[in-house]
């Protein structure tokens, strides 16, 4: 089995894809695509050359120091086998290589515990955000040096 992550400047068609196919067809939300979109990096997670996982990032200050998370999925009939810890640990490990300090990540209550699974600690009350009930999660990164 091989494992591959790109990074790519701007959304393909196949992220796009995915990314369709769990927010709008399975979770309902009205829209997918945002004005963040233009300025994030946009993440696939392949698995023997399938892409199997989704993601973006982009800085929320001038420092580059926090940047938010999202837009995360794995493709459903591959869930619970670890693929979204690993998609994590990459994004995760490819910010730090930018100086990257914190991650925030509006996190949907039904993810929350994968997010605590992955180091996360929750900041605040719930919130409602494109009419789905929310979690502000943060992680600080530990610089390995
Ligand atoms: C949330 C999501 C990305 C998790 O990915 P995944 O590949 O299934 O997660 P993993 O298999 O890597 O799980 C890592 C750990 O989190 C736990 N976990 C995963 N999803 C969970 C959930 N919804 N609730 C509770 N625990 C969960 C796993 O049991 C595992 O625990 P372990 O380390 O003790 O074994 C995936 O369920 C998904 O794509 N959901 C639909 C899209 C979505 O809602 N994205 C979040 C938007 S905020």
């Amino acid at each position: 089995m091989s494992i591959e992550v790109y990074f790519y400047p701007s959304l393909t068609e196949e992220l796009f894809r995915l990314r369709e196919s769990v927010f709008i067809g399975e979770q309902h939300f009205p829209y997918e695509i945002d004005d963040n979109d233009s300025r994030s990096i946009h993440v696939g997670l392949f698995k023997d050359n399938e892409l199997v996982g989704v993601a973006r990032y982009f800085p929320i200050d001038e420092a580059k120091n926090t940047y938010i998370v999202g837009r995360f999925a794995i493709r459903k009939d591959l869930r619970g086998v670890g693929l979204g810890k690993l998609l994590m640990e990459k994004i995760e490990h490819q910010l730090m290589n930018k100086g990257a300090k914190e991650i925030l990540i509006h996190a949907q209550i039904e993810a929350v515990d994968f997010y605590l699974k992955c180091g996360f600690k929750i900041e605040g009350d719930t919130f409602v955000e494109e009419g789905h009930e929310h979690k502000l999660v943060k992680k600080i990164l530990e610089q390995h040096n």
